[in-house]
């Protein structure tokens, strides 16, 4: 875990002044970092039956899709608005700054499919928390999600309901 955290590079006041950025590249660019951190990711989640991996557009879907293949699951992209050809099926969800949209096809997955969410970061948990809510209108199983880093001071892990689906985060700041 240590090597994973050594490959993630903070950066102060970016994008705004007083806002500590972490930034994954070094860690993807980084061959065995990268693989240790999906092999971390997927731990929690071996043999819990997890047939399809949600990825968050943009960075969900890095950590995403290599996670799927190491579950043996399928990937299925929860993308922003406009992207993907209807029917789709869309929860809206708010910013610091207005509102953003997540959608899904709308037979991306089928009921009681046991899915898995992942990003590459937790902040206030306003993403996340609209990731669940599309897996969960589309009428599937959700197991639990997974992220890179967890914002701690921010919260987000307020917003998530624990009923049973876990929240795993890698590393919390
Ligand atoms: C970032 C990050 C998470 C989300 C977390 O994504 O990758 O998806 O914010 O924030 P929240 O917990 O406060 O909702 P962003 O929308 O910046 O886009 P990107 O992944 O395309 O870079
Ligand atoms: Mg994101």
């Amino acid at each position: 875990m240590q090597q994973i955290e050594s490959l993630i590079r903070a950066v102060p006041d970016f994008p705004k002044p007083g806002v500590v950025f972490r930034d994954i590249t070094p860690l993807l660019a980084d061959a065995g970092g990268f693989a240790r951190c999906i092999d971390a990711l997927a731990e929690p989640w071996q043999g819990s039956g997890v047939q399809a991996v949600c990825g968050i557009e943009s960075r969900g879907f890095i950590f995403g899709a290599a996670l799927a293949q190491k579950l043996h699951a399928g990937f299925v992209p929860l993308r922003k608005p406009g992207k993907l050809p209807p029917p789709v099926v869309h929860i809206d969800y708010e910013l610091e700054y207005g509102v953003d949209r997540l959608e899904a096809r709308n037979d991306a997955l089928h009921a009681n499919e046991r899915v898995l969410i992942v990003d590459d970061v937790l902040a206030t948990g306003g993403t996340m928390a609209a990731a669940r809510a599309l897996v969960e209108r589309l009428g599937a199983k959700l197991v639990g999600a997974s992220v890179v880093i967890e914002l701690a001071a921010l919260q987000g892990r307020a917003r998530w309901r624990d009923d049973g689906a876990m929240l795993q985060a890698l590393l919390r700041y």
